[in-house]
């Protein structure tokens, strides 16, 4: 026996069991719908995807239109302020326009107390949070048939998508995701969810009384009712040049949603690479010291 062949042995071993693996999982997706399984999540295409995307001013504008024509009726947005609104990096609408905004906004900011101690109710100004329709998590479920409405600041952070394929492809992509620099699982659970109701649900499915059937939302029994559809679409002002449609809608209100909850992303990705390139300048220059310092010595 040469000393080659056992290593020849092992590569054979990891190319099977490598081949084997791929086989299989050819089959995952597969037998993974047979026994029921989660509904795997579209990714989408975003603009603010990857290591250099940013986000597209004028999409988070229509963005925010939808959720305050939509989403607002029962969702706050807490931890954004008025002012952010007028942010570079953001919707970046004039501040006159923002100004105006908050103090027409529907609701006002309570809790706070008069100069006599009296509880009062005043109109927003662009140094207060965009605030919902009630005013404690109580209040919101009583009007919600029990359920709550939750803040949506940091919801495209708070949620992801999980791959279902079988392991091999799934650590294939992993290792996809970290090359290409993927994390817009938020904002494509998000994205799904929008465009994710089905009526009638599937045949056998028992739905509970006030839900509705979503194939994205686990478990699937969700309260809160489909707020877009592809009846009631939220028209764009007509000098936007984009033409409004259901899916168009769930985007743009998915990527301001994405803006809310990562506001300084465009200016951080910026940077990142102002580093990388320092780096890469700070290593040449580290390469030719090292070169011209030891140049005369004997080695
Ligand atoms: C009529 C009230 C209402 C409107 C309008 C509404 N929602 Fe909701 N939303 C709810 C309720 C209630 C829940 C909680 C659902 C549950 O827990 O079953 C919810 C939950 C959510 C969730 C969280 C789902 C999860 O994974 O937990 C997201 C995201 C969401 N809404 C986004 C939106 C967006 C975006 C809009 C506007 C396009 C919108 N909602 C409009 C009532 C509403």
């Amino acid at each position: 026996m040469t000393r080659a062949e056992p290593a020849r042995r092992v590569s054979a071993m990891v190319l099977t069991a490598l081949l084997g693996a791929f086989v299989l999982a050819g089959f995952g997706p597969a037998r993974a719908e047979e026994a029921g399984g989660e509904h795997e999540i579209e990714r989408q295409d975003w603009s603010f995807g990857g290591f250099r995307g940013q986000y597209d001013q004028a999409q988070l504008q229509r963005g925010f239109q939808i959720y305050q024509q939509v989403c607002s009726a029962c969702h706050s947005l807490d931890r954004v302020r008025f002012r952010n609104l007028a942010e570079p990096g953001g919707p970046d609408f004039p501040v006159e326009a923002v100004k105006q905004l908050a103090v027409t906004w529907p609701y006002q900011i309570s809790g706070e107390l008069d100069d006599e101690g009296n509880p009062i109710d005043r109109l927003p100004g662009l140094a207060d949070p965009i605030i919902g329709p009630y005013k404690n998590d109580k209040q919101a479920r009583a009007a919600q048939g029990g359920a709550l409405p939750p803040d949506l600041s940091l919801i495209v952070k708070a949620r992801t998508i999980h791959n279902e394929s079988s392991w091999p492809l799934h650590v294939l992509t992993m290792l996809s995701d970290v090359v290409t620099g993927y994390q817009e699982g938020g904002a494509d659970y998000v994205y799904g969810l929008l465009t994710g109701y089905k009526d009638p649900p599937p045949a056998g499915v028992e739905m509970a009384e006030g839900k509705y059937y979503n194939v994205v939302f686990p478990g699937h029994q969700l309260s809160m009712p489909p707020p877009l559809s592809k009846d009631s679409v939220v028209e764009y002002q007509p000098e936007s040049g984009v033409k409004a449609s259901f899916e168009q809608n769930a985007h743009d209100v998915t990527a301001f949603l994405a803006w809310a909850s990562d506001p300084s992303l465009d200016s951080r990705k910026v940077l990142g690479w102002q580093v990388l390139l320092y780096l890469l300048i700070t290593t040449v220059l580290l390469y030719l010291a090292k070169r011209s310092i030891w140049s005369g010595v004997k080695h």
